[in-house]
């Protein structure tokens, strides 16, 4: 069994880090729902401006789901470096999201 020791300082360090990590993802995840939320409400409206609007607010949240997953890449760096790993092996215009090198 390994035994760790960590000061109390390192500890809540760890914590608070791993705290806004866990916050930036459910932000994610929020952002997500919602877009899917304001897609569904796009393909069931009948009045043009109503859908007009909820479109804009819809690509609101897409821009959003970028912005947190920045943020999320500060807090997170290997998940900034798979991204950065998958991007390179992509051709996001084919939209081809299987990768060419996964590990
Ligand atoms: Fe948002």
């Amino acid at each position: 069994m390994t035994c760790v020791n960590l000061t109390k300082e390192k500890s809540d360090k760890l914590n608070q880090k791993f705290t806004n990590q866990e916050l930036l993802r459910s932000g994610i995840i929020a952002e997500l729902d919602a877009i899917n939320l304001y897609q569904s409400q796009i393909e069931n409206i009948d009045n043009e401006e109503s859908k007009k609007i909820i479109t804009h607010v819809m690509n609101e949240e897409k821009e959003h789901v970028a912005e947190l997953t920045c943020a999320l890449i500060k807090q997170d760096p290997s998940q900034g470096k798979y991204l950065k790993k998958f991007l390179k092996t992509v051709d996001i215009d084919k939209l081809d999201c299987i990768g060419k090198n996964n590990d």
